[in-house]
């Protein structure tokens, strides 16, 4: 539709009608003889709301879809088609990783392939939009939602927020099988003090700038059409009030002209957060600071007309609201396609089809952290008795807690698929206890909890998996944390395994040395005893409807490990937060041993986490030689001027292997203290056995910008070093002076 004929129909309708097209609400109310109960019941909606309503949530399915759009076409005075968005946070129906094991392949394009694959299966589904990408910076492991992100660090969760948005968008989101992105949660929703979910949010103002409003930008500048905002406060105000924050920064600042949309109820709750007496202060306070959708709360419905008349509200702020909405309509097509590409013979073709899977499987492999290893894998294809142990062994549903379209009946189990793969082992497969006790209390997005064994029977259950370990020659132990252990709500104080399963690590630990761990979890954990008892661990996560294939193969070097840690393990929870590009303190500690008590140190506790970030092993041994600049100064009045730095990087063994060549830069002396190194860039190599690569970063003046003494973003003059490595560790810099 022509932007002239969007103005006239904006003219036309009528302020309900406005005023609806800010509704967003589930599909619960749009269904045949929908009965609400609930919170849904609550909130207590007119039938002339719903009638009205512009957008809806969580729904899916073509010919559902297809009815409900012509149910609210029919309703609206305008037939104004509904916009209709989903969760759709690591896959549709084919699952990938959870989006922190997405992190770990440090493979951009892959994960911009799985968002496009994702976006094809929602978007056959009839659904417009994803909520996704969390594009939230995550340093503290307690919080559940860690498993939502890319992890702890600025820049790469930029390249990935930016892989995201046009891997599900493409170059025209009208495009057939495209969907729109919806970055979230602006802003800083990844740091709540303690890592309690829905907490405060205490963050400097440079901090904020410099580290943890960088991956939403990315976002925006991709173009994603839609962005959300976060349950948090910053500056102790909820960002859904925050005029500043959405007005200043997000749409003058960053250039974002899309739909912003409020997280789910956050409208109502600035209530609670105790800035809104009620409803009515708050639909004023968050449609004056720019939200332009309210997600499932009713304050604007109830009150934008009033404060409209009252001249609260002006009312072209609800003009320009509208106005955005009904342009991501017509961006998408929507007004001469309302379907978009809802289709049942869409669904039956594209959905958990081959080459979905496969790319699926790839993400997975790709995804896995090997973080200890003493030679015991790869597993040997023949002659050895095997016992695979643990709650995952049998366990088809390797997905983490927002794969709301997941099925474990799309997935493979490793119990069914290693027998077949490689049939010349021995193998047993022994379930040995609950992944968590019975009663937990694991409030997620699922209610029941399904729990193989009573106390009884998982008592049995273990003794026949300590006899069983005690005859293999090699024990795999799979274990981890319950899906609803990690996502939204999910936070936790403790970051350990949960108890029954340490207990059977440390008693089949005592029957068998060879152990090699495998661990399905959202989070860093603290594995300190899973380390020292195990011959090899492999970091898994919840690696989606492939996994099992996956960690199968990887197992028994089929594949070749090649993820990274994109967020540290800490050494316990104690440690929390904690980053590699921390800063330097005045009383640096220089080594492990106590030298000096009177440093920044812990008594009890190392300084390092347990695994840095970048790390990751693999089956294939690389060593870097030959790091070189092309020069020591970099001017900044040459335009255009830069430095190459380059490595020459070495497969010494005789497997095909994927290193991850990481750039971090220290900038060695700032008017403010600066980070102690940052990642650059980095490059995913491939390298046949006894093959040498030379890989090269061009480093320019831009990537050594910061917020300087006065907030302006540029570069200072001055010495900086340049590590290039395997991991975060690297030391060893190479120096080159930035000058005028
Ligand atoms: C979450 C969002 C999500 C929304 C809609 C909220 O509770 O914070 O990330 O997109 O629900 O399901």
């Amino acid at each position: 539709m022509e932007k002239r004929k969007l103005v006239e129909l904006l003219e036309d309708m009528s302020m309900e009608e406005k005023i609806g097209q800010l509704l967003q609400l589930t599909g619960s109310y749009f269904m045949e003889d929908a009965v609400l109960t609930g919170p849904e019941a609550e909130i207590g909606v007119t039938d002339q709301e719903i009638a009205c309503c512009g957008s809806v949530l969580s729904v899916h399915g073509a010919k559902e879809l297809r009815k409900i759009q012509d149910r609210i076409m029919k309703s609206q005075p305008h037939h104004i088609p509904a916009l209709f968005m989903l969760d759709v946070i690591h896959g549709f129906r084919t699952i990938f990783p959870v989006p922190i094991g997405q992190g770990c392949t440090f493979h951009p394009e892959l994960v911009k392939e799985g968002a496009s694959i994702s976006a094809k299966e929602t978007a056959v589904s009839g659904v417009h939009i994803t909520f996704s990408p969390m594009s939230d910076l995550c340093r503290d492991a307690r919080w559940g939602r860690v498993m939502e992100g890319t992890g702890e660090d600025k820049y790469l969760n930029g390249v990935y927020t930016k892989a995201m948005v046009e891997g599900y968008q493409g170059k025209d989101v009208k495009a057939p099988y495209k969907v729109g992105a919806c970055v979230k949660h602006f802003a800083a929703y990844g740091l709540p003090e303690g890592g309690r979910e829905y907490n405060t949010v205490e963050v400097s103002n440079r901090t904020l700038f410099e580290d943890y409003l960088p991956a939403y930008k990315e976002g925006v500048k991709a173009g994603a059409v839609s962005v959300m905002t976060s349950f948090n406060t910053l500056d102790r105000i909820p960002s859904t009030a925050n005029r500043r924050l959405m007005r200043d920064v997000l749409r003058d600042n960053m250039g974002f002209d899309g739909v912003l949309i409020s997280d789910y109820g956050a409208v109502m709750e600035l209530v609670n957060h105790g800035i809104a007496e009620d409803g009515k202060e708050a639909a004023k306070l968050a449609i004056n600071a720019g939200v332009d959708i309210e997600m499932m709360s009713r304050s604007y419905v109830a009150n934008l007309k009033e404060l409209i008349v009252s001249g609260e509200v002006e009312q072209s702020v609800l003009n320009e609201a509208v106005m955005r909405v009904l342009t991501l309509k017509n961006q998408l097509g929507l007004f001469e396609h309302p379907y978009k590409d809802a289709s049942e013979e869409g669904e039956q073709a594209y959905i958990l089809c081959k080459e979905h899977r496969e790319a699926a499987r790839k993400c997975a492999e790709e995804s896995l952290v090997l973080l200890e290893n003493d030679g015991i894998l790869p597993l040997k294809k023949q002659g050895q008795h095997i016992a695979f142990i643990g709650p995952y062994v049998d366990n088809k549903e390797l997905y983490g807690a927002w794969a709301l379209m997941a099925d474990g009946k799309d997935a493979k189990a490793l119990s069914e698929i290693v027998p077949l793969l490689y049939p010349n082992n021995g193998y047993w497969f022994e379930h040995a206890c609950n992944i968590v006790p019975k009663d937990s209390l694991l409030s997620g997005l699922a209610s029941t909890l399904e729990t193989k064994y009573t106390e009884e029977e998982e008592a049995r259950a273990m003794e026949r998996a300590v006899e069983t370990a005690a005859a293999a020659d090699i024990v795999v132990l799979m274990m981890g944390e319950h899906r609803l252990q990690t996502g939204e709500a999910a936070a936790v104080g403790d970051i350990t395994l949960p108890k029954k399963q340490l207990e059977l690590l440390e008693r089949i630990a005592k029957v068998n040395e060879n152990i090699v761990t495998v661990l399905f979890n959202g989070r860093p954990l603290d594995i300190r005893e899973v380390k020292e008892k195990s011959s090899a661990v492999l970091e898994a996560w919840f690696p989606g409807t492939e996994g099992a294939y996956a960690v199968a193969d990887t197992l028994f070097g089929t594949s070749n490990p090649s993820g990274r840690l994109s967020m540290s393990f800490p050494y316990c929870v104690g440690q929390v937060p904690v980053h590699y590009d921390e800063f330097a303190t005045g009383r640096p500690k220089e080594t492990e041993e106590v030298e000096n008590k009177f440093c920044s140190r812990y008594e009890d506790i190392p300084n390092a986490p347990l695994y840095p970030f970048g790390y990751g092993l693999s089956y294939a041994d690389f060593t870097y030689e030959y790091r070189r600049i092309s020069k020591e100064q970099l001017k900044i009045s040459k335009q255009d001027d830069f430095i190459e730095a380059s490595v020459t990087v070495t497969n010494h063994s005789d497997v095909v292997g994927m290193e991850v060549v990481q750039l971090y830069i220290q900038d060695v002396k700032g008017s403010v203290v600066r980070p102690v190194k940052e990642l650059k860039g980095f490059q995913k190599i491939c390298l046949e056995p006894q093959e040498s690569k030379t890989v090269t970063f061009c480093i320019t003046e831009k990537m050594l910008r910061f917020y300087d003494i006065n907030m302006e973003y540029k570069s200072e003059p001055g010495e900086f070093r340049i590590y290039i490595g395997h991991d975060s560790t690297q030391s060893n810099g190479l120096a080159f002076h930035l000058t005028k």
